[in-house]
């Protein structure tokens, strides 16, 4: 059976929306113009999982609140520690958008020699197709149903770091074969106690076009979750974040735009009177 998130205050409805497009924040979800998908070897993410005891626990597991293996590609950090220390890692995150000196980031030094040349091809692609420095890459895979949400920490809201660049969120979608349909995008505003939600599914046939792997999400409205299917929902995530190259990612949303219209999930804004920048 498709279980749902527990923290949903009340079941879902599939929105109906069917927005002009003509703000950018209306996306939740666009696939991105690149040249070629992301791929790691074969049996790499196998062997990732290996690493399972040695993820990000504790701390971080209880405050997010949802089953998931996280492990942690590349950050500012040199040992060990600084790649399993849930509060080193915690700070990180927090620091994502701030500039550091380039030697202080590191590929995560406990991954066998194989996995950190993988790590090394998965950076070489992001400096080649994308907008963003990978201040805090990680590889993430669904063990659970995922509470919707945005990536941005409740006291950073308010910050709209990525401000007029949305949709700003940088994931890669990794065993999109086995994918079952089953991430959702939920309607900015319909989030709340005494509110319906509204979701769309991020759907293999709608939104999934065969030459790309990469993906912009809402990084300030939109919030994302998943269904969860046990032995069968596998989904495997590859989340960066960092500064964006500001001018570099409009570009790129733009010609994506232009070429991916027809498979964005998104939302109509227009006459939700929440919807404002400067709160
Ligand atoms: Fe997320």
């Amino acid at each position: 059976m498709r279980e749902f998130p527990s923290t949903l205050h009340n079941t879902p409805i599939i929105s109906n929306d069917n927005p002009d497009l003509s703000d950018m924040d209306q996306i939740a979800c666009m696939p991105l113009d690149v040249t070629r998908p992301f791929k790691f070897d074969d049996g790499v993410i196998e062997e990732f999982l290996t690493y399972e005891d040695r993820i990000i626990e504790g701390e971080i597991q209880q405050t997010i609140l949802w089953k998931r293996s996280e492990i942690v590609l590349h950050t500012r950090g040199k040992t060990p520690d600084d790649f399993t220390n849930t509060t080193k890692l915690t700070q990180n995150f927090y620091d994502r958008y701030k500039i550091f000196p380039l030697e202080e980031f590191n590929i995560n030094p406990i991954l066998s020699e194989r996995l950190q040349e993988q790590v090394q091809h998965l950076m070489d692609y992001i400096q080649e197709e994308l907008a963003i420095f990978p201040a805090h890459l990680t590889l993430l895979l669904s063990t659970g149903p995922v509470p919707p949400h945005t990536d941005v920490p409740h006291d950073q809201v308010s910050k709209f770091h990525n401000k007029g660049l949305e949709p700003s969120q940088i994931k890669i979608i990794l065993n999109l074969e086995d994918y079952d349909d089953s991430l959702f995008f939920m309607k900015y505003g319909t989030w709340g106690k005494s509110l319906i939600p509204e979701i769309k599914y991020f759907e293999k046939e709608k939104h999934m076009p065969a030459e790309t792997n990469c993906f912009a999400w809402s990084e300030n409205f939109h919030r994302h979750g998943a269904v969860f299917e046990d032995n069968k929902t596998y989904r495997a995530i590859i989340s960066i974040q960092g500064p964006l190259d500001k001018e570099k990612h409009k570009l790129i949303i733009e010609n994506s735009f232009k070429k991916y219209k027809s498979n964005v999930v998104a939302f109509e804004m227009g006459n939700n009177e929440t919807f404002v920048w400067n709160r």
